[in-house]
Protein backbone atom coordinates (compact mmCIF):
# COMPACT_ATOMS: atom_id res chain seq x y z
CA UNK A 1 0.00 0.00 0.00
CA UNK A 2 1.09 3.61 -0.91
CA UNK A 3 2.45 5.32 1.93
CA UNK A 4 -0.05 7.88 0.86
CA UNK A 5 -2.77 5.77 1.40
CA UNK A 6 -1.37 5.40 4.98
CA UNK A 7 -1.39 8.31 5.84
CA UNK A 8 -4.36 9.57 4.55
CA UNK A 9 -5.91 6.66 6.35
CA UNK A 10 -4.54 7.62 8.98
CA UNK A 11 -6.29 11.71 8.65
CA UNK A 12 -9.09 10.36 8.18
CA UNK A 13 -9.37 7.96 11.45
CA UNK A 14 -7.80 11.00 13.41
CA UNK A 15 -11.16 12.77 12.45
CA UNK A 16 -14.07 10.45 11.74
CA UNK A 17 -12.92 7.54 14.67
CA UNK A 18 -10.55 4.28 14.46
CA UNK A 19 -13.64 1.82 14.06
CA UNK A 20 -13.42 -0.21 11.18
CA UNK A 21 -14.85 0.35 7.80
CA UNK A 22 -16.89 -2.03 6.20
CA UNK A 23 -17.92 -1.06 3.24
CA UNK A 24 -17.08 1.87 0.38
CA UNK A 25 -19.78 2.70 -1.67
CA UNK A 26 -19.12 5.02 -4.86
CA UNK A 27 -22.03 7.68 -5.90
CA UNK A 28 -22.37 8.04 -9.63
CA UNK A 29 -24.20 11.13 -11.21
CA UNK A 30 -27.32 12.38 -9.37
CA UNK A 31 -27.15 9.79 -6.64
CA UNK A 32 -24.59 12.04 -4.13
CA UNK A 33 -27.36 12.74 -1.66
CA UNK A 34 -26.78 9.44 -0.04
CA UNK A 35 -23.63 10.81 1.33
CA UNK A 36 -25.54 13.05 3.15
CA UNK A 37 -27.63 10.79 4.75
CA UNK A 38 -24.94 8.85 6.38
CA UNK A 39 -24.16 9.45 10.41
CA UNK A 40 -20.72 10.15 10.18
CA UNK A 41 -18.27 12.79 9.07
CA UNK A 42 -18.01 14.57 6.14
CA UNK A 43 -14.07 15.30 4.85
CA UNK A 44 -13.83 17.02 1.50
CA UNK A 45 -11.77 15.79 -1.07
CA UNK A 46 -10.03 19.37 -0.84
CA UNK A 47 -8.85 17.98 2.18
CA UNK A 48 -7.47 14.86 0.70
CA UNK A 49 -4.14 15.59 -0.97
CA UNK A 50 -3.91 13.59 -4.05
CA UNK A 51 -7.98 12.59 -3.98
CA UNK A 52 -10.13 13.48 -7.27
CA UNK A 53 -11.44 16.90 -8.11
CA UNK A 54 -14.55 15.11 -8.91
CA UNK A 55 -15.25 18.32 -10.85
CA UNK A 56 -18.58 17.26 -12.81
CA UNK A 57 -21.61 18.39 -12.23
CA UNK A 58 -24.35 16.34 -10.32
CA UNK A 59 -20.92 14.60 -7.53
CA UNK A 60 -21.02 15.86 -4.49
CA UNK A 61 -17.24 15.92 -3.33
CA UNK A 62 -16.83 14.53 -0.05
CA UNK A 63 -15.66 11.95 2.13
CA UNK A 64 -18.12 10.76 4.60
CA UNK A 65 -17.26 8.39 6.66
CA UNK A 66 -20.07 6.84 9.82
CA UNK A 67 -23.05 4.76 9.79
CA UNK A 68 -25.70 3.57 7.56
CA UNK A 69 -28.23 1.32 8.33
CA UNK A 70 -26.07 0.03 11.03
CA UNK A 71 -22.93 -0.52 9.04
CA UNK A 72 -19.72 1.69 9.03
CA UNK A 73 -19.33 3.04 5.66
CA UNK A 74 -17.39 5.38 3.68
CA UNK A 75 -19.26 6.87 0.92
CA UNK A 76 -17.37 9.13 -1.67
CA UNK A 77 -19.92 11.15 -2.77
CA UNK A 78 -17.73 11.97 -6.30
CA UNK A 79 -16.11 9.89 -8.25
CA UNK A 80 -13.00 10.33 -11.51
CA UNK A 81 -13.76 9.22 -14.11
CA UNK A 82 -11.03 8.63 -16.98
CA UNK A 83 -12.25 11.39 -19.51
CA UNK A 84 -11.46 14.25 -17.23
CA UNK A 85 -7.84 13.68 -16.62
CA UNK A 86 -6.92 11.28 -19.29
CA UNK A 87 -5.58 8.87 -16.02
CA UNK A 88 -7.38 5.56 -15.83
CA UNK A 89 -5.90 4.77 -12.62
CA UNK A 90 -7.93 8.41 -10.92
CA UNK A 91 -9.09 6.32 -8.32
CA UNK A 92 -6.82 4.30 -6.98
CA UNK A 93 -5.63 6.22 -3.80
CA UNK A 94 -9.26 6.45 -3.24
CA UNK A 95 -9.85 2.89 -3.10
CA UNK A 96 -6.30 2.33 -1.71
CA UNK A 97 -7.68 4.43 1.32
CA UNK A 98 -10.62 2.58 1.16
CA UNK A 99 -8.81 -0.93 1.65
CA UNK A 100 -6.88 0.47 4.65
CA UNK A 101 -9.50 1.97 6.42
CA UNK A 102 -10.44 -1.79 6.87
CA UNK A 103 -13.33 -2.15 4.34
CA UNK A 104 -13.54 -5.58 2.38
CA UNK A 105 -16.34 -4.97 -0.46
CA UNK A 106 -16.40 -1.62 -2.43
CA UNK A 107 -19.70 -0.89 -3.88
CA UNK A 108 -19.88 1.42 -7.10
CA UNK A 109 -23.08 3.11 -8.64
CA UNK A 110 -23.54 4.90 -11.73
CA UNK A 111 -26.34 6.41 -14.56
CA UNK A 112 -26.01 4.03 -17.17
CA UNK A 113 -28.23 4.12 -20.89
CA UNK A 114 -29.86 1.21 -21.30
CA UNK A 115 -29.76 -1.22 -24.53
CA UNK A 116 -32.61 -3.50 -23.43
CA UNK A 117 -36.27 -2.19 -23.94
CA UNK A 118 -37.59 -4.59 -20.40
CA UNK A 119 -35.03 -1.95 -18.77
CA UNK A 120 -36.01 1.56 -18.98
CA UNK A 121 -35.18 4.85 -17.70
CA UNK A 122 -36.15 5.11 -14.31
CA UNK A 123 -35.16 0.91 -13.89
CA UNK A 124 -32.32 -0.17 -12.36
CA UNK A 125 -29.43 -2.85 -13.10
CA UNK A 126 -27.22 -4.72 -10.80
CA UNK A 127 -24.20 -5.36 -12.98
CA UNK A 128 -23.32 -9.13 -13.36
CA UNK A 129 -20.40 -8.83 -15.50
CA UNK A 130 -18.81 -5.91 -17.69
CA UNK A 131 -17.39 -5.36 -21.41
CA UNK A 132 -14.38 -3.19 -21.35
CA UNK A 133 -15.18 -1.55 -24.33
CA UNK A 134 -12.58 1.24 -24.15
CA UNK A 135 -9.69 -0.80 -23.81
CA UNK A 136 -7.90 1.22 -21.28
CA UNK A 137 -7.16 -0.57 -18.21
CA UNK A 138 -6.34 1.20 -14.83
CA UNK A 139 -3.56 -0.82 -14.21
CA UNK A 140 -1.83 -0.16 -16.68
CA UNK A 141 2.29 0.44 -15.74
CA UNK A 142 1.66 -1.13 -12.26
CA UNK A 143 4.82 -3.34 -11.87
CA UNK A 144 3.99 -5.91 -9.97
CA UNK A 145 2.67 -9.15 -11.35
CA UNK A 146 -0.34 -8.64 -8.95
CA UNK A 147 -1.22 -6.43 -12.30
CA UNK A 148 -2.52 -9.99 -13.81
CA UNK A 149 -5.99 -9.57 -11.67
CA UNK A 150 -8.10 -12.27 -12.33
CA UNK A 151 -11.73 -10.51 -13.65
CA UNK A 152 -13.92 -14.24 -13.37
CA UNK A 153 -16.58 -13.38 -10.91
CA UNK A 154 -14.96 -9.99 -10.82
CA UNK A 155 -18.65 -8.66 -9.44
CA UNK A 156 -18.86 -10.60 -6.03
CA UNK A 157 -21.75 -13.56 -6.83
CA UNK A 158 -22.00 -13.25 -2.93
CA UNK A 159 -22.75 -9.83 -2.90
CA UNK A 160 -24.76 -9.80 -5.80
CA UNK A 161 -27.41 -12.61 -4.20
CA UNK A 162 -27.93 -10.24 -1.08
CA UNK A 163 -28.39 -7.17 -3.55
CA UNK A 164 -31.08 -9.37 -5.39
CA UNK A 165 -32.16 -10.39 -2.10
CA UNK A 166 -32.33 -7.03 -0.74
CA UNK A 167 -34.33 -5.89 -3.91
CA UNK A 168 -36.96 -8.81 -3.67
CA UNK A 169 -37.47 -8.02 0.30
CA UNK A 170 -38.15 -4.40 -0.53
CA UNK A 171 -40.35 -5.15 -3.59
CA UNK A 172 -37.84 -3.11 -5.59
CA UNK A 173 -37.39 -4.39 -9.25
CA UNK A 174 -33.61 -4.58 -10.20
CA UNK A 175 -32.18 -6.32 -13.35
CA UNK A 176 -29.32 -8.22 -13.41
CA UNK A 177 -26.97 -7.35 -16.70
CA UNK A 178 -23.61 -6.14 -18.61
CA UNK A 179 -22.33 -3.04 -18.24
CA UNK A 180 -19.71 -2.11 -21.01
CA UNK A 181 -17.01 1.23 -20.39
CA UNK A 182 -16.60 3.17 -23.11
CA UNK A 183 -14.63 6.18 -21.99
CA UNK A 184 -16.55 9.31 -22.59
CA UNK A 185 -17.21 12.15 -22.27
CA UNK A 186 -18.95 12.00 -25.66
CA UNK A 187 -21.81 10.11 -25.97
CA UNK A 188 -21.54 7.36 -27.82
CA UNK A 189 -23.08 6.79 -31.70
CA UNK A 190 -25.88 4.74 -32.61
CA UNK A 191 -23.79 2.39 -34.22
CA UNK A 192 -21.40 2.12 -31.33
CA UNK A 193 -24.16 1.28 -29.09
CA UNK A 194 -25.24 -1.51 -32.05
CA UNK A 195 -22.13 -2.92 -31.58
CA UNK A 196 -22.08 -3.62 -27.77
CA UNK A 197 -25.80 -4.67 -27.78
CA UNK A 198 -24.53 -7.30 -30.89
CA UNK A 199 -21.75 -8.38 -28.17
CA UNK A 200 -23.88 -8.93 -24.92
CA UNK A 201 -23.74 -5.62 -23.29
CA UNK A 202 -27.13 -4.28 -21.52
CA UNK A 203 -26.00 -0.87 -20.30
CA UNK A 204 -23.09 1.34 -21.21
CA UNK A 205 -21.72 3.69 -18.87
CA UNK A 206 -18.40 6.15 -18.24
CA UNK A 207 -17.19 4.94 -15.57
CA UNK A 208 -17.38 1.77 -12.68
CA UNK A 209 -15.23 -0.45 -14.63
CA UNK A 210 -11.61 0.72 -13.99
CA UNK A 211 -12.66 1.11 -10.02
CA UNK A 212 -13.76 -2.74 -10.38
CA UNK A 213 -10.65 -3.54 -11.78
CA UNK A 214 -8.71 -1.76 -9.50
CA UNK A 215 -10.84 -3.05 -6.08
CA UNK A 216 -10.06 -6.27 -7.41
CA UNK A 217 -6.23 -5.65 -7.52
CA UNK A 218 -6.54 -4.13 -3.78
CA UNK A 219 -8.46 -7.66 -2.83
CA UNK A 220 -11.96 -5.75 -1.82
CA UNK A 221 -15.09 -7.57 -3.28
CA UNK A 222 -16.64 -5.36 -5.79
CA UNK A 223 -20.47 -5.04 -6.68
CA UNK A 224 -21.75 -2.20 -8.44
CA UNK A 225 -25.65 -0.88 -9.47
CA UNK A 226 -27.04 1.07 -12.49
CA UNK A 227 -28.99 3.58 -12.74
CA UNK A 228 -31.02 3.44 -16.15
CA UNK A 229 -30.86 7.68 -16.98
CA UNK A 230 -31.89 7.28 -20.49
CA UNK A 231 -32.43 4.42 -23.54
CA UNK A 232 -29.20 4.22 -25.32
CA UNK A 233 -28.00 6.17 -28.62
CA UNK A 234 -30.59 5.30 -31.20
CA UNK A 235 -32.32 3.05 -29.24
CA UNK A 236 -35.31 5.74 -28.62
CA UNK A 237 -36.31 9.29 -29.46
CA UNK A 238 -35.09 10.13 -26.07
CA UNK A 239 -32.59 13.46 -26.05
CA UNK A 240 -29.18 12.40 -24.16
CA UNK A 241 -27.41 14.53 -22.59
CA UNK A 242 -25.67 15.21 -19.03
CA UNK A 243 -28.49 17.38 -18.00
CA UNK A 244 -31.07 14.42 -18.59
CA UNK A 245 -28.76 11.98 -17.08
CA UNK A 246 -28.90 14.52 -14.30
CA UNK A 247 -32.45 14.75 -13.87
CA UNK A 248 -33.55 11.31 -14.96
CA UNK A 249 -30.97 9.92 -11.97
CA UNK A 250 -33.67 10.65 -8.88
CA UNK A 251 -35.73 8.13 -10.35
CA UNK A 252 -33.59 5.50 -10.31
CA UNK A 253 -32.00 6.82 -7.55
CA UNK A 254 -34.86 6.10 -5.02
CA UNK A 255 -35.27 2.59 -5.54
CA UNK A 256 -30.79 2.46 -5.47
CA UNK A 257 -31.21 3.79 -2.18
CA UNK A 258 -33.96 1.29 -0.99
CA UNK A 259 -32.05 -1.73 -1.96
CA UNK A 260 -28.91 -0.34 -0.72
CA UNK A 261 -30.73 0.82 2.68
CA UNK A 262 -31.79 -3.15 3.09
CA UNK A 263 -28.48 -5.01 1.82
CA UNK A 264 -26.97 -2.99 4.72
CA UNK A 265 -29.38 -3.48 7.26
CA UNK A 266 -28.82 -7.16 6.66
CA UNK A 267 -25.83 -7.15 6.47
CA UNK A 268 -23.44 -8.92 9.51
N1 LIG B 1 -23.94 6.51 -22.35
C1 LIG B 1 -22.86 6.63 -21.53
N2 LIG B 1 -22.93 7.04 -20.29
C2 LIG B 1 -24.14 7.32 -19.80
C3 LIG B 1 -25.30 7.22 -20.58
C4 LIG B 1 -25.20 6.77 -21.91
O1 LIG B 1 -26.18 6.66 -22.67
N3 LIG B 1 -26.33 7.59 -19.77
C5 LIG B 1 -25.81 7.91 -18.56
N4 LIG B 1 -24.48 7.74 -18.57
Amino acid sequence: MSKNAKDLAAQIRATAGDAPVQIGLILGSGLGHIANEVDGVAIPYGDLPGFPHAGVSGHNPNLVVGDLEGVRVAVFGGRAHYYESGRGDAMRLPLEVLKELGADTMIATNAAGSMRADMPTGSIMCLSDHINFSGLNPLIGEQTDARFVPMKDAYDPRVRERLHAAAQATETEMSKGVYAWYSGPSFETPAEIRAIAMLGADAVGMSTVPEVILARFLGLKAAAISTITNMAAGMSDEKISHEHTKAMAPIGAAKLETVLRRFLADYS
